[in-house]
């Protein structure tokens, strides 16, 4: 045997197997031919015995004609289209009757359709005539029942045949009813196309596919030429009318994943696949399950698809929400995720910025922690605590407040907390936290000089218990320049009193004699009463406050100096203020208690006049009221210079004490003066005088002493504070003598 033709043969077999095996797409049954020619042939229809569900739906494919066509059953009808949603394409003959020129008919046909089963479709089809001279009817039967239709076209002139529509003038047409199975054509002409022959010498008629068909004046003519038009037929399977008898039988055709449904021309029913199927539903498993997932025409969803039996299952990745689909919500970002990744963001950022915050704020308290110890040493803080604790004993001691006590005392010293400025710097009334007022002060000069001053006034300060001396609660070394705090008198200074037009009157001689009293007794009390002696050298009316009873305060140690025992006489830079100032310390610079003398003798003169110690506004011989004061006394001009309003009848013996004291302590010499004790009992003895005239001598002098010991003794803690005079004005007024000096 040739190797050659067996190979042959065997691949022939092949191919044939091959095609039988995997019949296209499955719409036929297995075994059976699925085309002829351009028309495939899906099952029930079927071109052999088996491979159709009943006679209605054979096939017979003529393989005479290239290509083969198919027919329906074993009739003549050409079958063009089968499709499983019940129609069928066939083509149908038309129906012609044609004249000559003269009127004679030279062709005539009457064409019928006889189905057995199936129906013509109402829906698709239309009763068409064409032709001038036209007359046709179309015959059918519903069953048993004959029923007949047509229409009419008759028409002079071509003018009048518009093209694309068939509306009566040369084209007319006619629906055809449900349930047609048999129909016959017939065409009548009135004047046998004589009037009309040169454009429409005949008449046809047919049941034509509407879609197909579309009408110009052309077609009047040239259907001469066409001998069949498509028409189409809907197809059902079985007798019943309806599905659940159609269930019942033996015979039912609609098999897996598929619904029966009724037609609605004839009677059968039809099938089809499940939603999300697709396929021949009229096969076992011809229904198969759609993938709709990898359907690029349909996608359906979102992000993720999942393909189920019958449909399809659309899903969101997580973090995200909704039903996934591209016709439903879709799928959005979850809120929780957004929230949760914001809110994580917000967080991180909030952490590093309290992390910064706090970083950069532990580094400043640091810095300031550093600062203020720094200044705390600077401003002699450790000797002054050792000051302060080795009085630890007594009942209360000056105490050391920090920064932050003091800048809330004063609101941050504000403006409108200040009661006293001067060269040396500001007085703030401020308020403690245990609602105590007291006064601030403050220097405004960074200056070491200055700074040692401050020290030197709180440990002077802290020397002296008396109740006429500014008390002093306590100081601030934290601040770059030392802070005091007294406790705060409200009734200014004594030289206000005396030299303010408005007070003068409310200070009477007897209340002038209390301070001058009261004033000698506390520089006596420094003088000798104290632990050390302190001298304060800046006695003058502006450091003598005056508290709401006119109680004298001393103030302002801030030039005083401790004189230890031994050491009786001091060298030092001259200090005080013009006026007041001891001529001899001036000279000598040697300072010995007797300046404080000189500056008090300055002040009972002030007390006796009511003038101030210097005066430019005076003639010359005036301006140092000391040594015009000395001039009045030696000219026996005494009451000429004395202040009017304190000047009394029975006061005058007092005044003229008063001034010899004065003048005693104003002497030039230093060892000439009365030490401050003889000057404050001789006062009180003047005082006691005013009190009881009667008293004598022996007895005024006892009392004074025993009053003077009581003084010194109780330690009740003068009630304090506002400071004026100072160390810068002080010094200015000594540049201001040396220069008038000139
Ligand atoms: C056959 O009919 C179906 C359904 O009407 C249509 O989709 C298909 O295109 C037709 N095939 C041909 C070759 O006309
Ligand atoms: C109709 O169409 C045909 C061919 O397209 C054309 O020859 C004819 O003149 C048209 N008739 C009218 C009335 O427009
Ligand atoms: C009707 O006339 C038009 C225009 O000449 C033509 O295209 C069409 O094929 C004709 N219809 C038929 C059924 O011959």
């Amino acid at each position: 045997m040739d190797l050659k033709k067996l190979l042959l043969q065997l691949t022939v077999l092949g191919v044939i197997s091959a095609a039988m095996a995997a019949p296209r797409s499955g719409q036929a049954k297995p075994g059976c031919l699925d085309s002829c020619g351009n028309v495939s042939i899906p099952y029930p229809f079927g071109t052999n015995p088996g491979c159709y569900y009943d006679e209605e739906f054979l096939i017979t494919c003529n393989n005479t004609f290239n290509p083969p066509k198919p027919f329906l059953t074993d009739s003549t009808i050409d079958v063009t289209n089968i499709s499983l949603n019940g129609q069928l394409n066939i083509l149908q003959y038309i129906a012609r009757d044609c004249y000559n020129q003269s009127g004679s008919q030279i062709s005539h046909n009457v064409p019928s359709l006889q189905l057995s089963k199936f129906r013509i479709s109402s829906t698709k089809n239309k009763f068409t005539a064409i032709g001038c001279d036209t007359s046709a009817k179309i015959q059918a039967y519903l069953g048993e029942n004959e029923y007949a239709s047509g229409c009419m076209s008759i028409c002079d002139s071509i003018d009048y045949v518009t093209n694309g529509s068939c509306s009566g003038i040369g084209c007319c047409q006619t629906s055809i009813p449900k349930g047609v199975s048999y129909y016959e054509v017939t065409l009548e002409s009135y004047y046998n196309h004589k009037r009309v022959w040169n454009f429409s010498p005949c008449s046809f008629a047919f049941v034509v596919e509407e879609d197909k068909f579309n009408f110009s004046s052309n077609n009047l003519s040239d259907l001469e030429n066409v001998e069949k038009l498509p028409v189409v037929l809907d197809w059902a399977i079985g007798n019943e009318t309806s599905c659940e008898d159609a269930r019942k039988s033996s015979g039912y055709a609609c098999k897996d994943h598929s619904n029966c449904y009724e037609v609605d021309n004839g009677s059968g029913y039809r099938c089809s696949c499940f939603d999300g199927y697709n396929g021949n539903p009229y096969l076992p498993n011809g229904c198969q399950d759609t993938d709709e997932c990898n359907d690029p025409t349909l996608n359906l969803c979102e992000k993720k698809c999942e393909n189920t039996a019958g449909s399809y299952k659309c899903s969101c990745p997580k973090g995200y929400h909704g039903d996934g689909r591209k016709d439903g919500s879709g799928c959005t970002a979850d809120q929780l995720l957004v929230i949760k990744i914001v809110l994580g963001i917000a967080i991180s950022v909030a952490v590093l910025l309290v992390g910064f915050t706090w970083l950069y704020l532990g580094i400043k308290k640091r810095k300031l922690i550093r600062l203020k110890e720094k200044f705390f040493q600077q401003n002699g803080g450790l000797m002054l605590q050792q000051q302060l604790s080795r009085r630890e004993g007594s009942t209360e001691t000056a105490k050391i407040f920090t920064a932050e006590e003091l800048k809330k005392a004063t609101d941050n010293y504000s403006e409108d907390r200040i009661v006293g400025r001067g060269g040396y710097g500001t007085v703030y009334k401020g308020t403690l936290t245990d609602n105590r007022v007291v006064a601030i002060k403050k220097s405004k000069v960074v200056d070491q000089s200055q700074i040692e001053q401050f020290i030197n006034e709180v440990i002077v300060l802290s020397q002296i218990n008396h109740r006429n001396v500014v008390k002093l609660l306590g100081c601030c070394l934290e601040t770059e320049v030392p802070l005091l705090v007294y406790e705060f008198i409200t009734n200014g200074t004594l030289h206000d009193h005396i030299h303010n037009e408005s007070k003068t009157t409310s200070l009477s001689w007897q209340t002038r004699l209390r301070i001058a009293v009261e004033t000698a007794g506390v520089l006596s009390y420094l003088h000798s009463a104290a632990s050390i002696p302190i001298i304060h050298r800046d006695v003058k009316p502006t450091n003598i406050l005056l508290d709401d009873n006119y109680t004298a305060k001393v103030s302002d140690f801030g030039a005083s100096r401790l004189v230890p025992i031994d050491q009786m006489q001091l060298s030092t830079m001259v200090q005080g203020t013009l006026g007041y100032l001891d001529p001899e310390y001036l000279q000598t610079s040697q300072l010995t208690e007797k300046s404080d003398v000189y500056s008090f003798g300055v002040i009972l003169v002030e007390l006796l006049t009511g003038r101030k110690a210097v005066s430019f506004d005076r003639p010359e011989d005036e301006r140092n009221l000391a040594i015009y004061f000395l001039s009045a006394l030696k000219g026996d001009r005494l009451f000429e210079v004395l202040e009017r309003s304190i000047v009394h009848e029975e006061n005058t013996e007092q005044l003229k004490e008063v001034a010899i004291l004065a003048k005693r302590c104003l002497r030039v010499n230093g060892e000439e003066r009365p030490t401050m004790k003889e000057v404050a009992m001789e006062l009180e003895g003047l005082k006691m005088m005013e009190k009881h005239p009667w008293v004598n001598d022996e007895l005024k002098s006892e009392e004074t002493e025993y009053l003077l010991g009581d003084a010194s003794d109780t330690y009740r803690f003068g009630v304090t504070g506002n400071t004026t005079g100072a160390y810068d004005s002080t010094r200015e007024h000594i540049a201001l003598q040396i220069d008038g000096g000139r």
